[in-house]
């Protein structure tokens, strides 16, 4: 079933019909279109388009349509797309009052509007989900703040740090997650509703009125930009990806540190999973989905940007199309963190295995340097001693801690008790004096500041959804459901 066909001499073909057909993927729209018509009903009331009757009989009978569509009493199949859904639905219910509702509106401005109303939420939503993650990474880096453990870098053994900085590391990733989602957020939220097919109308729309109505704080500037544009949606599957490839990042470090190789960490039984052969295993599959996640949301993004690539103003149908990765890279996005979220609460460090790792590695070479630094020795000189004092201790089979003055040579008399006291990890770590550092009163405010940080945002974040539960609640005439 579809809104036009008088033009044309055939019936469409039914193969075509399928082919060009778009319910499969915007059916779950129909909250949005219904809300965003409704709005447009009293644009269209306010302009003196609709009777006051009209107007009644239009937004009781779309408002039925929600309640029938949420009830499952409407069978989405045979209709060309969610906006020939509603509106045939609607005229079934009130009859011919019903050819006024697509005044002064197209597909074009109503798609893109079912979108951005769809999109903030959604956007909204992953927001929320990071700050949760942030939060469970900062209660156990809290939880395990004392632990010290290698810092890598090429994979290698390279300074102590605390196992709670490196956690916070995600922390900060985090932190521009969701600042490039509320700039995307930011860009989503804008109305363009009263743009028509391309070139606004000529019928007396307030486009701020609805815009208003619906709690967009903005208006589309441009009618043909704002048919075309789908910018905004590229925005946020690049805000996922990035997410994502972050995700991916810790996924591979939970992989790599639960191998008996590693063993830093230990991964519940409860996110593990088995072999169908081999049956001592135990595999970290749910770290590894999260790494593989990465893949299937970049290629949303990559998917959209290419239907972009040469596209002419204004409206295509290629832009139908956009639904797929939308979706795809949303229902991804938001299911990978929520499951991150609960790995982080289900892995366990393993602070002896890390100790040893840290025995093994020579980790407060650069530690020992910036000692000899401060007896006045220059860097460069320092660090080629130290380079050569711990060729030799590999030679002999000791350590750092094994260190006495005479594997210092020439430099012998820069050796006192202070050289014992550098090398060891933990001193290591409570030297640290940079903004930054691992250092562990660094960490502590990190913390105290990471608090008040998801804090804020929460607060900011349920303020916005609380606004759009108000428009759909005065519009739509309940709670979303
Ligand atoms: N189903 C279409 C889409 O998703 C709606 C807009 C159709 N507009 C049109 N002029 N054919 O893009």
């Amino acid at each position: 079933m579809k809104l036009w066909g008088s033009r044309m001499e055939k019936d469409l073909d039914a193969e075509v019909f399928s082919f060009s057909t778009s319910i499969g993927d915007d059916y779950l729209l129909y909250p949005y279109d219904i809300w965003g018509s409704i709005a447009h009903c009293l644009g269209l009331a306010r302009a003196g388009l609709l009777s006051e009757d009209e107007k009644n009989r239009l937004v009781s009978g779309l408002r039925e349509v929600y309640r029938d569509l949420e009830d499952g009493r409407i069978d989405p199949s045979p209709f060309e797309d969610v906006h020939s859904l509603v509106e045939i639905a609607l005229r079934e219910r009130v009859g011919e009052v019903a050819g006024k509702l697509h005044t002064g509106r197209s597909r074009n401005d109503q798609v893109v509007l079912d979108e951005r109303l769809y999109l903030r939420e959604k956007v909204a939503e992953c927001i929320e989900g990071v700050l949760a993650l942030e939060s469970a990474l900062l209660r156990r880096a809290e939880e395990y703040r004392d632990i010290v453990m290698p810092g890598f870098t090429h994979l290698q053994p390279a300074q102590p740090v605390l196992f709670s900085y490196h956690l916070l590391a995600y922390f900060f990733m985090l932190q521009r997650d969701i600042e490039r989602l509320k700039e995307a957020l930011r860009r989503v939220n804008v109305s363009p509703l009263g743009s028509a097919a391309l070139c606004g109308t000529s019928l007396p729309l307030d486009r701020f009125f609805v815009a208003e109505l619906l709690a967009f704080p903005r208006v589309q500037d441009h009618a043909m930009d704002a048919v075309s544009d789908r910018d905004f949606i590229l925005d946020v599957l690049h805000a996922l990806a990035v997410l994502a490839l972050h995700l991916s990042r810790f996924g591979e470090e939970v992989v790599l540190w639960s191998t008996p190789f590693f063993s830093f960490l230990t991964i519940d039984d409860a996110f593990t999973t088995g072999s169908s052969i081999m049956p001592q295993k135990k595999n970290p599959d749910v770290a590894e989905l999260i790494r593989g996640k990465a893949g299937e949301i970049l290629s949303s993004w990559v998917s959209l940007a290419v239907t972009l690539k040469g596209l002419p103003l204004s409206y295509n149908r290629d832009l139908q199309q956009d639904k797929r990765p939308l979706f795809r890279a949303v229902n991804e996005g938001l299911g990978v963190v929520v499951i991150a979220t609960r790995l982080v609460n289900h892995v366990f460090p393993q602070p002896e295995r890390m100790r040893r790792a840290l025995e093994e590695g020579f980790l407060t070479a650069t530690d020992l340097c910036e000692y000899l630094v401060t007896r006045g020795l220059p860097f460069r000189k320092a660090h080629e001693l130290v380079g050569r004092v711990v060729r030799k201790l590999i030679g002999e089979g000791r350590t750092l801690k094994d260190l006495v003055p005479e594997d210092f040579g020439e430099w012998a008399h820069l050796f006192d008790e202070g050289v014992q006291m550098v090398v060891l990890e933990e001193r290591s770590v409570a030297r640290k004096s940079t903004f930054g550092s691992t250092a562990p009163g660094e960490v502590l405010r990190m913390c105290a500041e990471g608090r008040a940080y998801v804090e804020k945002e929460q607060e900011e974040i349920a303020g916005l959804k609380k606004e759009w539960q108000k428009s759909f609640r005065e519009l739509v005439g309940e709670k979303r459901r």
